[in-house]
């Protein structure tokens, strides 16, 4: 690790450091030897101006530049580079344009952070004396934005398109319609937008809460063709090809809100105002084919991309099973199941965007019901369908949802915004490999690359979006552009303060969630509880405390795993060795109980059937999940079936008390159980029913309740716990019975 390296994000294939500065001053000039370089001679010019005051002129010619750009038709890459930076100058050579463009990425970032600067800045504009040579690993490094569930400006989307560049990013994949919002006006169609682009209003709080509340605020909007066409030319100018979503025959309520005859059934159709997967689907007949013919056709003349994405996603196939008119398709197209009508229904459409003169992208589900090789995969539901896809043949983008949904949250401090729910740390991002290694060389090569996705439910703003963009976008750049072999967390890591820099400079607010602390608990063989704590950052000391306290830099610094022997609340929080700047508080509160560790056996609340697949190690783990942001791998879901759980403490023993965690007002309005019961037993047939809770009880007691009841000896203890719990699902149009999360059973 060097200097010159400690400023590049994606870094570079080879880079080395030959030692020294040279300044940029006021007397460089810009100069091409090739008129495809000009725009970018200028677009230097332009960015170097504001922060260094400087008008360094362009010239035709390299003769008497000092910044040349010149083409080298050697590179094979197409978007490839070479920066040579000498006392006497910097020459970027590259085969396209689109090479040349990386190369100024490159030397924007080997100069100071204030580059990025609007405001004049006074400094020394050192550029250190390197030899570059790069090329992007993947061809395909995509980012995706959805403005459908919240809708962002043009003008945000310029700045969303500025970071994809200056990370090296080459695709702009734009999600312009889903049930909470229609976003590109379609001339043949106009109540797409008239109707389709606007919502009474949108849940507060999450979609999945108890009691859900609505803002009575009217949302929506959506891109005139003048301002999608003013956006594609932006991206163009910057190397980035706008892959335009229109995701069908799913995610389709806006659509029906505008034209109610493509669905299935006659209903009252609306814009969604919460969040999820509805019934809503487009009918395949050929009216519905006709309408999406006219709706490509205006997008394939709005978007040079040689792609059209085409969704396929979350299809909810209910409608279609008692639909008439799909019954008839089924049997006139000899297709088995409501599977094959959804392949049924993606050949149709990939038939119109191929006489487009365009090629289909599809969600990994379009594979379902079999569908040609000529259809481009996004696998997000994990890394398998991108796997079984390339095996068959077809392109693959891989956009796995545990890794690159830049959705969830970033960490477990409890000082994260609400995000849509699962935990991925950008270290999670950075350690994403793109290509499996299961496929053959051959295979593989249908690997294109990759892409993050920014879904906005809970991104009702622009900050919100940096926010969680920022950084994992940077560590997927530097999976998607750099050499596998130089992929490491710790250069990562060091790279990142300097990250950080520009970004303040450019008054964006990337998360530091990176620095924050974590802990991890887990039982020693001999059933005590360990706590680990650390961070993913290596420059910072954490500190802790374990008496409830906010813990602070003069808190005990964390050296060693903490082994933890009663009741205790942990706070931790890091402080950066560099400057001494504080991040996140973690909190997690503990339990040392008769229960902890003992073996568990589920079963129905009726005792009729038992339940194997409950993870028994979440409900007596020594973590309070209620002290914690939701996350559903912390809790253990109760349906409608209910749970009873005998919990075996391994001796006779005195219990007089059992507690059970329900609820977290983190992020998250869990419902209550309707009831609660105790009963112990000595040989777990005969059994003793002492205490029990009824809703009132347990709503009454807040996230949790304790059952007391006189001390008895038992080996055995039963815990039963009800759900009556039901209400009205916008998602099914009918009331379903929702689940009820518990997290801990405490016996005392
Ligand atoms: C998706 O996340 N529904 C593609
Ligand atoms: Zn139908």
């Amino acid at each position: 690790m060097n200097d010159a390296q400690l400023t590049l994000i994606p870094i570079p294939a080879k880079v080395d450091f030959t030692g020294g500065y040279r300044l940029l001053s006021a007397s460089d000039s810009i100069g091409y030897d090739h008129p495809d370089f000009r725009p970018l001679a200028i677009q230097l010019q332009t960015l170097l101006r504001p922060a260094t005051g400087f008008d360094l002129p362009v010239t035709d010619g390299v003769n008497t530049a000092s910044i040349k750009f010149e083409l080298d038709t050697s590179l094979e890459n197409k978007e490839a580079y070479q920066l040579v930076s000498t006392n006497a100058g910097i020459t970027i050579k590259a085969a396209s344009a689109a090479g040349a463009f990386y190369g100024i990425q490159t030397l924007r970032q080997l100069l100071p952070p204030e580059i990025e600067s609007r405001e004049p800045k006074s400094i020394e504009w050192t550029i250190p004396l390197v030899t570059i040579a790069d090329r992007p690993r993947y061809s395909y490094r995509g980012m995706h934005l959805d403005v459908a569930r919240h809708f962002f400006s043009v003008e945000f989307v310029k700045r969303y398109i500025d970071l994809i560049a200056a990370h090296k990013m080459n695709v702009f994949h734009w999600h312009l319609t889903d049930d909470q919002g229609w976003r590109i006006d379609i001339k043949q169609l106009p109540r797409l937008t008239d109707v389709g682009a606007w919502r009474d209003q949108t849940v507060i709080g999450h979609t999945s809460d108890r009691d859900l509340t609505f803002d009575s605020k009217r949302h929506g909007g959506y891109y005139t063709q003048a301002e999608i066409r003013e956006v594609v030319a932006y991206a163009k100018e910057r190397f980035i090809d706008v892959i335009p979503e229109i995701d069908i025959p799913g995610h389709a309520s806006a659509i029906l809100a505008a034209y109610p005859q493509f669905g299935c059934v006659q209903q009252d159709y609306f814009v969604q105002q919460q969040f999820g997967i509805f019934l809503d689907v487009l009918c395949p007949t050929e009216k519905t084919f006709a309408m999406l013919e006219s709706i490509f056709t205006e997008v394939a003349e709005l978007f040079p991309s040689p792609y059209i994405h085409i969704g396929g996603d979350e299809v909810k196939k209910t409608h279609w099973e008692s639909c008439a008119i799909c019954k008839k398709t089924m049997i006139e197209n000899n297709l088995a199941n409501v599977n094959e009508l959804q392949s049924y229904f993606v050949r149709r459409v990939e038939k119109i965007v191929n006489r487009l003169d365009k090629k289909i992208i599809g969600w990994d589900e379009i594979l379902d019901g079999g569908i040609d090789p000529t259809a481009t995969i996004m696998s997000w539901r994990g890394m398998e369908g991108g796997i079984q896809a390339a095996k068959q043949g077809h392109d693959v983008i891989m956009t796995p949802v545990d890794t690159v949904y830049f959705d969830f949250y970033q960490s477990t401090s409890l000082d994260e915004p609400r995000a849509i729910h699962g935990h991925t740390p950008i270290q999670k991002t950075y350690a994403f490999e793109p290509t499996p290694a299961s496929l053959t060389e051959h295979q593989a090569k249908h690997i294109l690359g990759a892409q993050g996705n920014v879904w906005t439910e809970y991104m009702t703003d622009e900050h919100q979006v940096e926010y969680m963009l920022l950084p994992r976008m940077s560590a997927l750049a530097e999976v998607l552009w750099s050499p596998k072999s130089l992929r490491d967390w710790s250069s990562f890591n060091r790279r990142l303060p300097q990250l950080f820099r520009r970004f303040d400079i450019m008054g964006i607010k990337a998360a530091r969630s990176v620095y924050k602390p974590f802990a991890e608990t887990k039982l020693s063989d001999d059933n005590q509880l360990l706590v680990n704590l650390e961070s993913y950052q290596e420059n910072v000391s954490i500190h802790y405390t374990l008496d409830g306290s906010q813990a602070n830099a003069s808190s005990p610094l964390y050296e060693k795993s903490l082994v933890i022997s009663k009741d205790t609340i942990i706070n931790a929080t890091s402080v950066d060795k560099t400057n001494g700047l504080g991040y996140g508080e973690e909190t997690v509160s503990l339990t040392v109980n008769k229960a902890l560790g003992k073996n568990l056996v589920f079963h129905t609340a009726d005792g009729s059937t038992q339940l194997k697949e409950f993870n028994g190690e979440l409900l007596n783990n020594g973590v309070l999940a209620r002290d914690r942001i939701f996350q559903y791998h912390e809790w253990t879901a109760v349906t409608e079936n209910g749970l009873q759980v005998v919990v075996d403490l391994n001796d006779l023993i005195d219990v007089s008390t059992v507690s059970l965690g329900y609820g977290t007002d983190l992020h998250r309005r869990l419902y209550f159980p309707s009831g609660f019961s105790i009963s112990t037993s000595v040989n777990s047939k005969d059994w003793k029913r002492l205490q029990s809770a009824n809703k009132q009880d347990i709503i009454d007691a807040g996230n949790s309740i304790e059952l007391i009841f006189p001390a008895q000896q038992a080996r055995f203890v039963k815990i039963v716990i009800e759900n009556d719990n039901r209400a009205y699902s916008a998602e099914s149009r009918q009331e379903t019975s929702m689940p009820v999360y518990i997290d801990e059973i405490v016996i005392n």
